[in-house]
């Protein structure tokens, strides 16, 4: 449990795991100064560590996301003080670097102004879901520099070049729905059900092997830049420490996920995790779904033996 108390940001804990990370300048939008990049990266670290959470959330106090990095704190003051400015511009890391190989599971919960340099968080998380009624930006363009930091680079990895020239290029803003639709954010639901559905997704992520999970965002990132035999080996090594993290908690994931679905019938891939994925535990007496399907065939033998036979003659013998 994270005890210490910071000025820009708000750590909300909950006792299931997911703990919301709340950047906290309201009355500035968000806007992301040199005290708020430096606590972010804290936070963050402090988090990565603390067993306590699970997956991390993050969103904004107020009607913005974040409005981007602080124009008056961050560029005009740090352009006069070199050395805050360079403390600011490392530990603002935390957007990209950071977020980019987290431990844990990350999600951007977009619910307002999410403004220029916020674009890189926003793409860093793992997830992102935006309200309907957000209101997004590459404002750079119509403020004198281009979207710097890695915004574009960011943006033309995600969206398609054209989207990524148009948007960059015009500034021009768009909501939560058009985020979804140009692969900015997962999808876009409502404001008033945005953390609702949050922390249904971040439920979901909570039932998986958190070492799976892990391994798996990792190879979804690292494999991006590289080529066939790069991969190939990426995803072997990455395999085996998926196994040896497991072990380190006495257990096999890969194993167990065979065994429970061949040998046991006790759940199905397709539809669920395997049980005892998140704790590494699972539980001595396993539910059988082949039990399940015995049941239904007999259900359905009963009903056609012992009651009236129903069938497309009618019920008489042909
Ligand atoms: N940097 C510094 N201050 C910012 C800021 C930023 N990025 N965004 C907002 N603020 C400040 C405003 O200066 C204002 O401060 P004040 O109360 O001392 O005057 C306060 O936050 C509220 O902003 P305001 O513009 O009155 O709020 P709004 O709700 O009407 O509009 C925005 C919100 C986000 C549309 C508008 O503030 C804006 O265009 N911000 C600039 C965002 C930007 O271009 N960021 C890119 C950075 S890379």
């Amino acid at each position: 449990m994270l005890t210490k108390k910071y000025t820009c940001v708000k750590v909300d804990q909950r006792k299931d795991g997911i703990t919301f990370v709340i950047f906290n300048r309201p009355e500035k939008r968000n806007a992301m100064s040199p005290t708020f990049h430096i606590e972010m990266m804290d936070v963050l670290n402090e988090l990565e560590i603390d067993p306590d959470t699970k997956v991390v959330v993050l969103t904004g106090a107020g009607t913005a996301y974040s409005a981007g990095q602080d124009l008056k704190e961050y560029f005009r003051e740090g352009d006069k003080n070199p050395s805050v400015r360079a403390a600011a511009s490392a530990a603002s890391r935390w957007r990209s670097d950071k977020l980019w190989l987290y431990s844990k599971p990350t999600i951007a919960m977009v619910n307002g102004y999410c403004i220029g340099g916020a674009f890189t968080h926003c793409i860093c998380s793992d997830f992102a879901v935006a309200a309907n009624e957000a209101i997004f930006s590459l404002s750079e363009v119509n403020w004198g520099i281009l979207p710097g930091g890695m915004v574009s680079k960011m943006v033309s990895d995600t969206l398609s070049a054209r989207n990524a020239m148009f948007y960059a290029c015009t500034g021009r803003t768009f909501n939560g729905k058009k985020a979804a639709e140009i692969g900015l954010v997962n999808y876009a639901v409502p404001l008033k059900s945005l953390k609702k559905e949050v922390v249904k997704l971040a439920r979901e992520l909570m039932e998986k092997n958190p070492n799976v999970l892990r391994g798996t965002k990792h190879a979804i990132r690292a494999t991006q830049n590289m080529d066939w035999m790069a991969a190939g080996d990426y995803l072997a090594a990455k395999g085996a420490e998926i196994k040896q993290r497991d072990a380190a908690r006495n257990h096999d994931a890969y194993s167990e996920g065979i065994r429970q679905f061949i040998d046991e019938k006790a759940y199905k891939p397709v539809f669920s995790p395997y049980h005892g994925a998140a704790s590494g535990k699972p539980p001595a007496k396993l539910p059988s779904t082949r039990k399940k399907k015995a049941a239904a065939a007999s259900a359905v033998t009963r009903s056609t033996s012992s009651g009236p036979a129903r069938s497309s003659s009618g019920g008489k013998k042909v």
